[in-house]
């Protein structure tokens, strides 16, 4: 049995940052994000009675170490699931670049909990693959649901679950991502989230997460750019002064993140709708409107130690191919 399905991965509004439970995935607090339409993960995963281990392979490289014990995981879940033993062969295609801060793992878990599910001849709800999806990553299971998004946080894993909170043609919004490094970050996000009560901020920041949720899903819902603008960057920087505080510390922003930061905030004064926020990396996602886009674009390609820019708009849920 071979599927393929293809997923975007997703830029989160109100971040999710620590686990009440590390091996389940469940988040400490809620979360919002959008999907990324241009930016997109192809997995077939192909049932193989032959071979005697799970084989995967990214962008053409065959991977050994801990992504393939991260897979062969989750396709243990899969198997326990369906009452299948078989390995698979999983093949992975991205066009974006990996580990830097532009949620790969997001496109790769949820275009994986489709395609594995499928071919393991589960057919599952949203809902089941969304807490499929959040077994392989956290922010995965944000990619299953079309458009904007939000995931439940809650002590049992069938409520920890993402669903749709507006469709994607509900807000033509956009992310330019300008790229200032492509290397892979030292710490990922996995190590990361066990170190988030490690900063004393980490309980305030998720105490205060369901008012900063209300105010993200009222402002998309009523298309206040201003007011989205002002609660992302805050929830961009409460995680980032949590991470800072870490120990061990995480200090994913750079002096070209915090340029571009700086000048995104000029911007918004000078009545351009525009607002930063930043994952686990040193690229900043610069959310704006359609109107903005253009000018917005190439400022930041204008800047000389920007390498590229990745605009996306809203983007759907995982497909299945063919
Ligand atoms: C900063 O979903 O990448 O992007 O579950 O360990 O794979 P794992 O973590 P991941 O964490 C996402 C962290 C974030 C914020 C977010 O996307 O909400």
């Amino acid at each position: 049995m071979k599927k393929t399905a293809i997923s975007h991965p997703n830029i989160a509004f109100i971040k999710y940052w620590g686990n009440r439970d590390d091996s389940l995935r469940l988040p400490s607090n809620g979360s919002i994000s959008m999907n990324l339409s241009a930016l997109e993960t192809h997995t077939t995963v192909e049932i193989d009675s032959e071979i005697q281990s799970d084989c995967l392979t990214i962008n053409k490289l065959e991977q050994q170490g801990n992504a393939l014990v991260r897979v062969t995981d989750f396709m243990d879940i899969l198997r326990e699931m369906s009452g299948k033993n078989a390995f698979s062969r999983i093949y992975s295609i991205t066009n974006f670049p990996q580990s830097a801060g532009v949620a790969s793992s997001a496109a790769a878990f949820s275009a994986l909990a489709l395609a594995g599910s499928k071919a393991y001849g589960l057919d599952l709800s949203e809902k089941a693959l969304s807490i499929l999806a959040r077994r392989g990553s956290g922010s995965a299971s944000r990619s299953i649901p079309n458009g904007f998004v939000e995931l439940m946080a809650s002590d049992k894993s069938e409520e920890s679950f993402a669903k749709s909170i507006a469709s994607a043609d509900h807000w033509q919004l956009w992310d330019c991502v300008a790229i200032v490094t492509k290397e892979a970050k030292k710490i990922g996000s996995t190590e990361g989230h066990s170190a988030a009560y490690t900063s004393p901020f980490q309980p305030a920041r998720v105490q205060d997460a369901p008012r900063r949720l209300n105010l993200c899903r009222e402002a998309l819902l009523k298309k206040d750019f201003n007011a989205l603008a002002e609660i992302i960057e805050l929830d961009s920087n409460m995680m980032h002064s949590v991470m800072m505080t870490s120990s061990p510390s995480l200090m994913y922003w750079t002096s070209h993140s915090l340029e571009i930061m700086q000048k995104v905030i000029l911007w918004r004064h000078e009545g351009i709708a525009a607002a930063y926020t930043l994952d686990a990396g040193s690229n900043v996602h610069v959310i704006c409107t359609d109107e903005s886009i253009h000018m917005i674009k190439n400022r930041l390609e204008g800047m000389p130690f920007v390498e590229k820019v990745l605009a996306s708009c809203v983007g759907s849920g995982a497909k299945l191919l063919d």
